[in-house]
């Protein structure tokens, strides 16, 4: 679109407006409500309901907004008894079918068909023949369906299509007696529930979520999602000191994602209120003995008490400190400052596994938002998998190039499914991935990278020039198969390739939440990793303090570490192999049980805000920090408010310098921390890395050529989704149960019960 002015007249009012700008975009950005069902904003074009009806000077008949683009002199009528008579017309045709049953359907208080025909009121119904009939069915554990509510505006199929890039719904039948239906009756798809989400009527609906409450009957509280580092802002709708279900409905909340979720941030809070969250603080007096139940203030002097004795024994770095990447900002501060001022220790890190802190001390440019990606002209993807591992950015990637016709340049030893909208798909062996960086950044190591990578120099020469002949944004995005040097290197993209009329953006791809809130927040300043902290287990390291758990990943092949120990303590949610070795488990609230801030991988601060009460006699993560820290004889002065602990972060730390929680009170408008942007930066030793390490591979190898199934990632249970009996089904290959009427969840599990029982017998 260009930025060029003109003139139109709306309802008798003139307004400039850029030219080529969609007439109904601009008559609702102005302020005159045109109803509408199958316009959505950002997807393809259906114009099918025919609701946004306006009057058009010079043109003969009632006109669909939605399909008209503004032009100079245009003058528009927006509401006339016309216009009404048509809308009212074509309202009463689709509740022809429709079985007007509000007071049992779940969307009922929040349906877009039920406020319309109520806006209006007194409208005529004529038809009195029978109406269609399908039955309530299933269409996966997530998704439920009521086919003849269905308005057939089709949002659903789009934004599969378009959104999720995988066409698992689709209308089938004809005229009035088409019903939007899957592939073999089943849907075998990410399950992410944004058909359900973008669905106007209760035609899909959360199965998970199914009568169990009215919408007004729900506190809604806006805050971000806790799984990927995406950041997605959503709203938790709780009863009773209970989340019941997690939407993105803009009626709700308007945040970065619009109305996306994926499955975990839609269907992965069922974690929050489970039976096996720790209930309470628990010490084990002697190794080898049970945790026993105790009192806060128990716990607390008995951990101060033991810290104390070890560090006077063997010195400050006798205690290790480690945090997760899942804890908000607040937390991490708090922890962090335990580790320096109180204990002193050298011995601090996270449980992160892609650390970035080379990618920021070099730095070179802005940090690309998902609005950047979504209108990027060319967007670089080296190693990663957004669409399982951070689901909003493969969305916008997808949109870029389906809708906005970006160039998808991936650099990946995976065929993984981003590939299908990628123009340049440089295919390489395992492991490479640095060489293929090295090239882009210099053409003179084409032949070498491309003789370890396995791919023609002239595709690497392509690849280069999708970025040297772009006019607007590049944005560069990395996941973890990066090494520090090859970070540094992409980290200086913005000063190798930027010209003018090009801006080159970056977009790193770790995997936690609040991953980038842990570099930001000093906790990753120590090069040290998880598994380097475990391996000092038992020697320097005495004694661990844990605020989460370690991973799998980090305990492989070292399972013994924890044993090794004199003392550790650990806050969580829920028992695991952690605390199985723990001498003290402290209870830790949800992300839903307190305020806070995560910082996504936009660099954007965003809130988390408390929807309930903590669980149980759980506390909030650096409410517990600062309990010990105080008992030990440093009062941090926070006086239990998280908002005096993020003061301080916006006193203390550069990048957030001057934030305080009423100026990201708005999820539109989210603020991204301040990076220091260096200029070139002197690469030769990491270039000089990089080359020797490449130059040792070999120059043959097999290459991954299976693309993934959808869920590889998505739908593997980690200590928060196999909380969620949905999950299990999906990782278990999301079976289709015997009849699609009855919940799959409640005929597998009844299933199950039988099975059991016969065991039993
Ligand atoms: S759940 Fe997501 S992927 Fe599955 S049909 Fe709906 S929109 Fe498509
Ligand atoms: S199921 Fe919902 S979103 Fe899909 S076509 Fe029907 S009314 Fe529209
Ligand atoms: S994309 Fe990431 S942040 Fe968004 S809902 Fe999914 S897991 Fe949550
Ligand atoms: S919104 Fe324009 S035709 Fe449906």
């Amino acid at each position: 679109m260009t930025t060029d002015q003109i003139k139109v007249t709306i309802n008798g009012k003139d307004f400039e407006v850029p030219k080529g700008a969609r007439l109904i975009d601009v008559c609702r950005e102005k302020g005159f409500d045109i109803p509408s069902f199958c316009y959505y904003s950002d997807l393809a074009l259906q114009a099918s309901c025919r609701m946004c009806l306006v009057r058009i000077e010079k043109m003969p008949k009632l006109q669909t907004s939605c399909t008209i683009t503004c032009t100079d002199g245009m003058i528009v009528t927006t509401q006339s008894e016309e216009i009404e008579k048509a809308q009212r017309g074509m309202t009463e045709f689709l509740l022809a079918n429709h079985p007007l049953d509000c007071p049992v359907c779940d969307r009922g208080g929040e349906c877009e068909l039920q406020e319309m025909t109520f806006d209006w009121g007194g409208l005529e119904e004529r038809f009195t023949e029978r109406k269609n009939y399908h039955a309530e069915r299933y269409l996966s554990p997530m998704v439920a369906n009521d086919p003849q509510r269905c308005i057939l505006c089709k949002r659903c199929t789009r934004v599969c299509d378009e959104w999720m890039g995988e066409d698992a719904i689709e209308a089938g039948g004809r005229g009035a007696h088409t019903v939007i239906g899957t592939y073999l009756g089943w849907l075998d798809c990410s399950q992410c529930g944004n058909c359900i989400e973008v669905c106007p009527t209760g035609t899909l609906l959360d199965a998970t979520y199914r009568h169990q409450t009215r919408p007004w009957e729900l506190a809604q509280n806006i805050t971000t999602c806790n799984f990927c580092s995406d950041g997605c802002q959503m709203s938790l709708g709780s009863r009773g000191g209970e989340v019941r279900r997690s939407v993105a409905r803009d009626r709700y909340v308007n945040g970065i994602n619009g109305e996306f979720l994926c499955v975990k941030g839609r269907f992965g809070h069922p974690f929050i209120n489970h039976d096996a969250r720790i209930r309470t603080p628990m010490i084990r007096y002697k190794k080898g003995g049970k945790l026993i139940p105790a009192t806060w203030d128990d716990a607390i002097r008995h951990v101060a008490e033991r810290l104390d004795a070890i560090a006077n024994e063997n010195g400050r770095n006798s205690i290790g400190v480690v945090g997760s990447p899942r804890l908000t900002n607040e937390a991490l501060h708090v922890l962090h400052r335990f580790a320096t001022e109180l204990v002193g220790t050298e011995n601090y890190t996270t449980t992160e596994l892609l650390s970035l802190q080379s990618f920021f001390k070099h730095l070179g440019g802005q940090i690309a938002t998902h609005r950047d990606i979504r209108y990027a002209k060319t967007i670089v993807q080296i190693g990663g998998d957004p669409s399982e591992l951070q689901p909003l950015t493969g969305k916008q990637m997808r949109q870029a190039v389906r809708n906005g016709g970006a160039t998808l340049v991936l650099v990946n030893s995976v065929p993984i499914r981003l590939r299908e909208q990628a123009k340049i798909f440089l295919h390489v062996r395992p492991g490479t991935e640095d060489a293929i960086v090295l090239a882009l950044a210099d053409a003179a190591n084409d032949s070498l990278a491309a003789q370890k990578a396995g791919v023609d120099a002239s595709a690497l020469d392509a690849a280069r020039q999708a970025i040297t002949n772009t006019a607007g944004d590049v944005v560069v995005m990395f996941g973890h198969e990066l090494s520090a040097e090859a970070q540094a290197i992409v980290a200086q993209f913005p000063q190798t390739f930027a010209a003018d009329g090009r801006r080159i953006l970056l977009h790193p791809l770790p995997f936690f939440n609040n991953s980038i809130g842990a570099h930001d927040l000093g906790m990753m300043d120590q090069p040290l990793s998880p598994r380097q902290i475990l391996d000092k287990a038992g020697a320097e390291i005495r004694a661990l303090y844990l605020a989460g758990s370690f991973l799998p990943e980090h305990l492989e092949g070292r399972e013994d570490a924890l044993s090794k120990l004199d003392f550790l303590v650990v806050q969580e949610l829920f028992e695991n192999e952690v605390t199985a070795a723990a001498d003290v488990v402290l209870p830790a609230a949800s992300y839903a049980e307190q305020d806070g801030t995560f910082t996504n991988n936009d660099g954007f601060v965003q809130r988390v805000r408390q929807s309930i009460p903590p669980l149980h006699q759980s506390k909030p993560d650096w409410v517990i920090v600062a309990q010990l820290a105080q008992e030990l004889g440093l009062d941090f002065g926070y006086a239990m408010s998280a908002s005096a602990v993020f003061r301080e972060i916006g006193e203390k730390v550069p990048a957030y310098s001057g934030m305080r929680y009423p100026l990201l009170k708005d999820e539109t408008n989210p603020v991204q921390a301040k990076y220091t942007v260096v200029g070139p930066t002197d690469l030769s030793s990491e270039v000089a890395a990089i080359r020797d390490r490449v130059q040792s591979l070999p120059d043959t190898g097999e290459k991954v050529t299976v693309t993934p199934e959808v869920g590889t990632e998505l739908f593997r249970l980690g200590g928060l989704t196999d909380k969620v009996a949905q999950f299990h089904l999906l990782a278990n290959g999301n079976p289709r149960p015997d009849t699609t009427a009855v919940s799959p969840l409640y005929q597998i599990t009844t299933a199950d019960e039988r099975k059991l029982a016969q065991i039993e017998n």
